[in-house]
């Protein structure tokens, strides 16, 4: 079964981990900025402070996408370039330099896909209490506005929140994101409550703007729970397992406990079992607002585990020793891009859009001048083949976005390594192309014929 031929093929990043120019222009700082200057909690002590330089050599970055085949390019913008108080008026330099990326992108063929939220809460916003706040939800419809009033003709596809498990369980659990918080179950439902809501109210605001037209959805992410054999009872325990309630590492993990209310209207019942009791007053009043029509499901796979079910339940079979793994230690497992995708289509009928993939590598630019990286080559290539054989299985995916066009800031762990397709140099920006690159443009070229080729 080979790839639709309306899939869309690209590759994504976001705001605060390419663009730099932080303090320019009338941006004021994110929750990032602050953290990232805690001594400790980031990699090296390194920022976002320059990054990639995207902000002043966006063509450049356009010039090298179209030059790589890229059909579509997803990216986020930064809250507080845009509304440097968090709310009310707009800075139009900042909005400026969006339209100009999104005119750049679409005069090169490149379809934009724009993220609203990837995790750079304004810190003004933060100092009234950022998402334990049910008003910052309020001031994100406001940045969904501004951005559908100045893009609203030229951007069709929208996506709302990026990894709401990441920014919750480790911004706001864990401590180990911004804005380093490490609430307890109470304050985290609420959290996670009006972090839906304010996907709510977003998704309202497109509506209203751009009605139809509009294609949106939201990019969740998941701890993959994969069948260790193609066995009934395996791939059953698994999606049991995958939608239920998760106490591993911790239970912001719970995936359905973050999909389940905006695609089905409802929190699961497993949840609710253990933290109704914390959620706001009158909360099921918000579940419509919360689960209005979206046009696809996003979902970010990297890693994943093999389970197998026994007499006394499901049990996990990986990783072995020796392993393949990234340079962040983060187990490889192909078969993610299978199941992962297929269990939720199964569950949500909504296409479902891989808004990320790729792999962390510790690369560098080679004595021949070039970046040698087979081995991104071989698990996009492995990933990309379980990826067609879900849509073989019968599930719709609307399209793949590796992670990521370029090298840049992985928060908490800086520029230690690297997921690009393209090497940045961040002493000089230069930009190679890597292998990965050259190869994936033949993929993107061939709609995926090009699997098949011999390795
Ligand atoms: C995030 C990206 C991040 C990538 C690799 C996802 O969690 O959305 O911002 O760089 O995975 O860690």
């Amino acid at each position: 079964m080979a790839f639709p031929s309306n899939f869309v093929w690209g590759a994504a990043t976001a705001a605060y981990q390419i663009e730099g120019s932080s303090s320019v222009d009338g941006r004021t700082p994110s929750v990032w900025d602050t953290f990232a200057e805690r001594p400790g909690k980031v990699y090296g002590g390194h920022t976002g402070e320059i990054a990639c330089d995207h902000y002043r050599r966006f063509k450049e970055d356009v010039a090298l996408m179209k030059e790589l085949g890229l059909k579509a390019y997803r990216f986020s913008v930064s809250w507080s370039r845009i509304l440097p108080e968090g709310r009310g008026k707009i800075n139009q330099k900042g909005l400026d330099f969006y339209v100009s990326l999104v005119d750049e992108l679409l005069s090169a063929g490149i379809e934009p896909w724009l993220t609203l939220y990837h995790w750079d809460m304004p810190q003004c916003l933060q100092r009234e209490g950022g998402w334990l706040n049910p008003a910052t939800g309020d001031a994100f419809a406001e940045l969904t506005r501004a951005l559908a009033v100045a893009l609203g003709d030229r951007v069709t596809y929208w996506m709302t929140l990026n990894e709401p498990q990441c920014f919750v369980a480790l911004g706001h659990y864990a401590g180990l994101h911004a804005p380093g918080l490490t609430l307890g179950d109470d304050d985290i439902a609420k959290v996670i409550h009006y972090v839906l809501v304010a996907h709510g109210k977003s998704v309202k605001a497109l509506r209203e703007i751009g009605g139809d037209r509009y294609k949106i959805g939201f990019v969740p992410t998941t701890r993959a729970i994969i069948p260790a054999t193609e066995s009934a009872e395996d791939i059953e325990a698994c999606r049991d397992l995958l939608f239920s309630f998760n106490p591993q590492p911790n239970s912001m993990w719970t995936f359905a406990a973050f999909v389940d209310p905006v695609l089905l209207g409802e929190y699961p019942a497993d949840y609710l079992a253990r933290f109704e009791a914390h959620l706001p007053a009158r909360w099921r009043d918000d579940l419509p607002l919360i689960s209005q029509k979206l046009d696809y499901c996003g979902v970010n796979l990297y890693a994943g585990e093999l389970f197998e079910s026994t007499p006394d339940g499901i049990r996990m079979v990986t990783p072995v020793p020796g392993a393949p793994q990234s340079a962040l230690k983060w187990p490889v497992q192909p078969a993610t891009l299978r199941w992962v995708p297929r269990f939720m289509w199964e569950r949500y009928k909504l296409p479902i859009m891989i808004a990320e993939n790729g792999l962390a590598l510790s690369d560098w630019v080679s004595l021949d001048g070039k970046v040698h990286d087979p081995a991104r080559i071989d698990y996009t290539w492995r990933y990309l083949l379980e990826l067609e054989k879900a849509i073989a299985d019968g599930a719709e995916i609307a399209g793949y976005f590796h992670w990521s066009l370029m090298d840049n800031f992985e928060w908490a762990e800086g520029y230690k390594e690297r997921f690009g397709l393209v090497h940045v140099d961040f002493e000089t920006q230069k930009r190679i192309p890597k292998d990965s690159a050259i190869w994936y443009r033949r993929v993107m070229e061939t709609n995926g014929a090009s699997l098949h080729d011999k390795p």
